[in-house]
């Protein structure tokens, strides 16, 4: 069942690429890391970046207003959040998978000190057992956010609901509230084949746990998928609310507009009991 999993795990690579044609901190030394250090074959999309863009600081924004310092990221993979929050003082603990896990270690002492407040933690998501050893890093008595960005779009139903379970009983306890991008409509990834005519072919062909039918169809479905689990709140951010703050327009020298449907489309919820 793992093996399963770690098909998903090229996918970090798809998305750590477009994060260098931004203005985000340590994704360039990241990204040259993974080009010398991981031989995957995978179809990297420079043109991905505003939407790894948007998501990213629309995150960041949500988890800011929030004034929550205890972060749990999951599905982490090799994005500098962890690394730049817990230099601001947050207690973060990021999970991902073994090897992505054992990677991302290499990769942050080969750019930077890891920080004593950031721990890097390898475990599966759909386990609840593997939750144990983020939460020992954590002050029982402050909240949690949950952020993670692409880890249940590649999951089924089923297995988003024993994430998502997971989750809630960590909430339940903790309090605290979950962000993620993940639960994106089936309507985005039209637009998404618009803006990008490649990106969702070349995708299927480095996992082939890209699949239409695992999406949610609108808003409503997502709503109600978390309330069955017991999240009776869900607050819906658009990608677009970030336009005027991503800098990737400028660096690949595309038209500002060219993606706004696109960003109307893709969503960012947040979700707490
Ligand atoms: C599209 S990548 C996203 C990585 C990162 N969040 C980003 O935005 O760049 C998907 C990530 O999910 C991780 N993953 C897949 N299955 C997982 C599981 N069962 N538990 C934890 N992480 C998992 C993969 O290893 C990979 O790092």
């Amino acid at each position: 069942m793992l093996e399963n999993f770690e098909s998903i795990s090229p996918t970090a690579i798809v998305t750590a690429y477009p994060r260098m044609f931004t203005d985000i901190p340590y994704e360039k030394e990241i990204y040259e890391w993974l080009s010398k250090n991981c031989n995957e074959e995978v179809k990297l999309d420079k043109f991905l970046a505003p939407e790894i863009e948007a998501r990213y600081k629309l995150a960041n924004k949500l988890l800011e207003n929030y004034n929550i310092t205890q972060v749990l990221e999951l599905a982490a993979g090799y994005s500098s959040r962890g690394l730049i929050y817990s230099k601001k003082g947050y207690n973060y603990v990021e999970m991902d998978l073994e090897n992505v896990s054992k990677n991302k270690v290499k990769l942050l002492n080969s750019i930077a000190n890891i920080p004593d407040n950031l721990h890097i933690i390898g475990g599966n998501a759909l386990n609840g057992e593997d939750y144990k050893k983020c939460e020992k890093y954590f002050n029982k008595d402050n909240e949690i956010a949950v952020i993670n960005e692409g880890l249940l779009r590649y999951l089924t139903f089923e297995e988003k609901e024993c994430v998502a379970k997971n989750l809630y009983n960590l909430l339940k306890k903790h309090g605290g509230v979950w962000i993620t991008c993940d639960v994106t409509p089936k309507k985005f990834i039209e637009k998404q084949d618009q803006c990008l005519p490649n990106f969702n072919d070349n995708l299927n062909t480095v996992t082939s746990r890209n699949n239409l039918k695992d999406r949610f169809d609108d808003i409503n479905h997502i709503k109600d998928f978390m309330k069955k689990i017991g999240f009776n709140n869900v607050e819906i951010h658009k990608f677009i609310e970030m336009k005027d703050e991503l800098k990737s327009f400028e660096i690949l020298n595309v038209e500002k507009n060219k993606y706004d449907e696109l960003l109307e489309n893709a969503i960012v919820a947040v979700i707490s009991i």
